[in-house]
């Protein structure tokens, strides 16, 4: 069974779905930790919770983040993960943690990328008048946002949203595709071919 590690900063509710998909026998995996660069993280609770093991980085308890990001490279590889899932992890990684784990890295992010990369993404698209806007499962690699992408899910913009509004409708494709993202890679189903993806049919 493979093993899956989270990075989240803050709320966690990727995280949670995450959980309940493998609570619900949806993912073929075990959970073996939750890192956090955040302290005050509502996602350690959620951890606590499930029983996952919390290692919590206060990063601006570093004097640098070249300190910082020797001790994530280190508390991840202590992990032993084949995937590490950054689901709302709010910092850019570094690039030793992109290459020690190219291929095993995926996040989760509130656009279509790629359209509107980085923060606020919602806010962007909202500012841009887009008409559709959704989520995408990327694998992380060296840029902002822009590694190969696994799975993107939509959903419209309203005349009347504003940034709040639409990232409520967004969310709930995001704990939709981030679940099912980690099963297919749970199922040795994606096959990355330069920026492309190929999801594979089940055996
Ligand atoms: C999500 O919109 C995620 O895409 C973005 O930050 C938000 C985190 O939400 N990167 P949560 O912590 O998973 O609830």
């Amino acid at each position: 069974m493979k093993r899956i590690a989270v990075l989240a900063s803050g709320r966690g509710s990727n995280f949670q779905a995450v959980l309940d998909a493998l609570a619900r026998g949806e993912i073929q995996a075990k959970c073996v930790g939750l890192i956090t660069d955040n302290p005050k993280a509502y996602a350690i609770t959620r951890a606590r919770e499930a029983g996952v093991e919390v290692t919590v980085l206060d990063y601006h308890a570093y004097p640098s983040k070249d300190a910082y990001e020797a001790d994530l490279l280190a508390a991840m590889q202590a992990c032993e993960a084949d995937l590490f899932v950054l689901a709302g992890y709010m910092r850019i990684v570094g690039e030793a943690i992109v290459e020690a784990f190219a291929g095993r890295m995926i996040n989760i992010h509130p656009a279509l990328l790629p359209s509107f990369p980085g923060l606020h993404a919602q806010r962007q698209a909202v500012e841009y008048g887009v008409k559709v806007a959704g989520c995408t499962v990327h694998f992380v690699d060296a840029g902002t946002d822009s590694g190969p992408i696994i799975i993107q899910r939509c959903v419209p913009v309203l005349e009347d949203d504003d940034e709040d509004s639409l990232a409520e409708r967004i969310i709930v494709e995001e704990h939709r595709a981030l679940p099912e993202a980690v099963a297919l890679f749970c199922e040795d189903r994606i096959e990355i071919d330069g920026r492309c993806v190929r999801i594979l049919p089940r055996a």
